[in-house]
């Protein structure tokens, strides 16, 4: 299969485009700087790399990189310091999102292309009715006001989820709900429909069972049917 991942060279952008060549898999990843990618995946000939920040391509690239690829999957997030926490761009993950699913559907591709956001346990499933604790309800407002980046993982759910719906004839989309990341091998993990344990239970989960998962969605048709238009979320057992 032909898979486009952006934010490849995060810490769990990595592990899965490791997975993924580890299944023989054709890779493609738009990057700001290869320096980041360990050199087993540039040497190796199934992946295929773009230099660029991902919002500059103009949408005619855009459209030209996800052509024929089976699957897209964005592990990208804001660098946790001042200028990625409050600098432009601060839609980084909802424009990507909404950028790459217009290019899928520009391209009107034969059948439907799987397309996987990595968001986190703080975003609300909307569909499901969600509860929350009055505690969680007050950090999660004042995240939402104080925290561009938690705001950004909001509105790329919620494209995904109201824009793209559904019924969309091209997209199907799973956005994958992780708890507190930690590096730490593949282990045991648990995914639930949503935070049985609230999100202030301190769960983590580990980068490299995130990657897991979004390979085996890819992979796995069954598993595929089971979680597409769901969010979600995954906790080390
Ligand atoms: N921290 C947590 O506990 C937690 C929990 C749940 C969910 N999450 C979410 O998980 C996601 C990924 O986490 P992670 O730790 O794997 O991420 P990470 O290591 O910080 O990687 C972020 C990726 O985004 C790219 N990126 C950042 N700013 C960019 C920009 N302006 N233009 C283009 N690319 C840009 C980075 O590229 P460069 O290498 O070029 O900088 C990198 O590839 C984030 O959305 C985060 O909100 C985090």
């Amino acid at each position: 299969m032909a898979i486009l991942v952006v934010g490849a060279t995060g810490k769990t952008g990595r592990l899965l485009v490791e997975q993924l060549l580890g299944k023989n898999h054709e890779i493609r990843v738009i990057v700001r700087s290869s320096i980041n990618l360990p050199r087993t995946v540039l040497e190796n000939p199934n992946t295929r790399v773009v230099k660029a920040s991902i919002l500059d391509l103009t949408d005619e690239e855009m459209a030209e990189h996800v052509k024929d690829c089976d699957a897209v999957v964005s592990c990208l997030g804001h660098v946790p310091n001042l200028k990625g926490i409050f600098g432009k761009p601060r839609n980084l993950c909802t424009d990507a999102t909404r950028r790459l699913c217009n290019a899928i559907e520009e391209n009107d591709p034969p059948k439907s292309v799987k397309f996987i956001l990595m968001n986190t346990v703080g975003i609300q499933n909307h569909d499901l009715g969600e509860r929350r604790t009055l505690l969680e309800r007050g950090l999660l407002t004042i995240l939402r006001y104080t925290l561009p980046p938690h705001r950004d993982n909001e509105t790329a759910a919620e494209h995904l989820r109201s824009v793209v719906g559904r019924e969309n004839e091209h997209v199907e989309w799973c956005s994958v709900r992780p708890d507190s990341l930690i590096d730490a091998e593949v282990s045991q993990y648990s995914v639930e429909e949503s935070p049985v344990t609230g999100i202030l239970s301190g769960r983590s989960t580990s980068r490299s069972n995130v990657a897991r998962f979004m390979t085996e969605l890819i992979d796995d048709a069954d598993l595929w049917n089971t979680w597409k238009f769901r969010m979600p979320v995954i906790m080390n057992s």
